[in-house]
């Protein structure tokens, strides 16, 4: 029995609606499990019913692909750690951008006969291809950047911002000329033009603005399946491409208004790299000037703690790595029984991907209502008797303030600086993702307590039991 088309469109329908409803559970920590399973339910009542479409003439590829990309997806999403995230989820988006390379090339050779072109077919072609080749290469770019395979730093050179456009222009005319006269000649100049814009995008940006090329790559593989639903007449398709790319556009902004970057340069490519020479140059002087920097004993911090009022938390990407969340949650525990104001400061951009510290702290169960977002606990760090920092240092560095020069200068910061006391654990003396000296760390009321964060929090929590005695 054949399906009907109203049939397909009915439950496509239900997908999308699930889709939405996934969306709104993951706006929050509480809700996100919830999320999850409405967009897990929504993808398998979307493929399985895909799988009985007319047009689906055979089973023997679809299988194929479903065991190779189920085997290779879980034997990864098992291994990965949750650090390397960001990297996962830019590879993955190159894959939806050369699928969608892939399916307008297979569409044009399947539909388009001499003679009898649809314009409108050849629109939708292009545009599904040239989206999804920049979002190919510029996510490869991204985790090469993010993997660590090319450095970190921005590259630039004179005259990138015309060269973006001038190609800009050429892809968008192949475009054209293509839909008219749908000549592949000019179909492969587009794509191999649009591969090249891709790489150029992102080659320039610098690391610690990476998160949000990440999501901007997330928002273009969106559209770009969106542009691959019009092109095999799928409705869900469209809707799904369409909620990943304008939930990625708004995440995008987000992260912008977060780091205090405009979403135009975003998306030309090269922002917060002027300033990388300088930076170098900045932490040189701050060394060369010899502020000698101050450690502590964990006994020190102990000590200060059971001595505070109030106390205010920093996790970072350092806290990720030493898996320390549990620790931190016994931290917090120590210092609730010694009646201590506890809050938990959290940067938009902490870790390596949105929400990076938010999904720890709940994993470790720290109850919500004492974690705070950067601009509703920014004006109570004046007001601390002590800041623990425990593995983050971009997200506290003072330079981004004030330092015109440093790659940091404009991200707004946790304003760490205006505590009474100040505690940076760490392993090093080493930079963060940025690459650049920390100013904090020369501060009169900062000192850093070496070691890794989960033995070092685990010391405090002993420390501070002992105080307590
Ligand atoms: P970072 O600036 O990267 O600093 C992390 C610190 O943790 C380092 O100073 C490191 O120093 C320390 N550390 C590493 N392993 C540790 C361990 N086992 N124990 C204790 N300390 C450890 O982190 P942040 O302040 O969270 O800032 C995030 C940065 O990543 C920003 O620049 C942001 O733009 C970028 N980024 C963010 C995202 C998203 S979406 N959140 C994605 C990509 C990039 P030692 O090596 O000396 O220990």
């Amino acid at each position: 029995m054949e399906l009907s088309p109203d049939f397909f469109a009915a439950v496509y329908l239900v997908a999308t609606i699930l889709f939405i409803f996934g969306l709104k559970g993951l706006a929050s920590p509480k809700t996100a499990i919830r999320g999850n399973l409405f967009a897990i339910v929504g993808m398998m009542i979307a493929v399985i019913v895909t799988l009985f479409h007319p047009e689906v003439k055979s089973y023997t590829w679809i299988i194929a692909g479903l065991i190779a990309g189920a085997v290779v997806g879980s034997g990864i999403a098992m291994k990965i750690s949750m650090t390397a995230m960001p990297q996962l989820v830019a590879i993955l988006h190159s894959f939806v951008g050369l699928a969608a390379v892939l399916v307008a090339f297979g569409t044009y050779l399947s539909h388009a006969q001499p003679g009898s072109l649809d314009p409108v077919l050849m629109i939708e072609i292009s545009v599904g291809s040239f989206i999804g080749a920049i979002t190919f290469t510029g996510s490869l770019i991204a985790y090469a950047k993010l993997q660590a395979i090319l450095g970190s730093n921005p590259l630039i050179f004179r005259g990138q911002h015309f060269l973006n456009i001038f190609l800009a222009i050429i892809m968008i005319g192949c475009a054209v000329i293509f839909a008219i006269n749908g000549d592949m000649s000019f179909f492969f100049l587009m794509t191999a033009v649009a591969l090249a814009l891709g790489f150029l995008l992102v080659l320039p940006i610098g690391g610690a603005d990476m998160p949000v090329v990440v999501s901007m790559l997330n928002s273009y593989s969106g559209w770009a399946a969106a542009a691959t639903g019009f092109t095999l007449g799928n409705n869900l398709l469209v809707t799904t491409g369409a909620l990943v790319g304008a939930s990625g556009s708004i995440l995008s902004y987000i992260m912008c208004k977060a780091m205090n970057r405009s979403i135009l340069s975003v998306m030309l490519g090269g922002f917060g790299g002027e300033s990388a020479a300088g930076s170098a140059e900045g932490s040189a002087t701050a060394q060369a000037a010899g502020k000698g920097v101050k450690s502590a004993s964990v006994e020190d911090v102990g000590f200060v703690m059971a001595n505070s009022a109030k106390v205010i938390i920093i996790p970072g990407y350092g806290m990720a790595v030493a898996q320390a969340q549990h620790a931190v949650k016994e931290l917090y525990e120590a210092m609730i029984e010694l009646q201590i104001e506890v809050k938990f400061a959290i940067h938009p951009v902490a870790g390596r991907m949105p929400g990076h510290m938010n999904v720890l702290l709940a994993e470790s169960e720290i109850p919500y209502d004492c974690v705070f977002e950067m601009e509703d606990i920014n004006s109570e760090f004046s007001t601390a008797d002590a800041v623990i920092i425990i593995g983050a240092n971009d997200v506290v560095n003072p330079d981004a303030k004030t330092n015109k020069a440093s790659p940091l200068y404009g991200m707004p910061i946790l304003d760490a600086y205006k505590a009474k006391n100040i505690f940076v654990n760490k392993r090093s003396m080493k930079a963060g993702y940025a690459g650049v000296d920390n100013a904090l760390f020369y501060m009169n009321n900062c000192s850093l307590v070496f070691g890794d964060a989960k033995k070092v929090t685990e010391s405090l929590v002993h420390a501070l039991r002992e105080a307590k005695l």
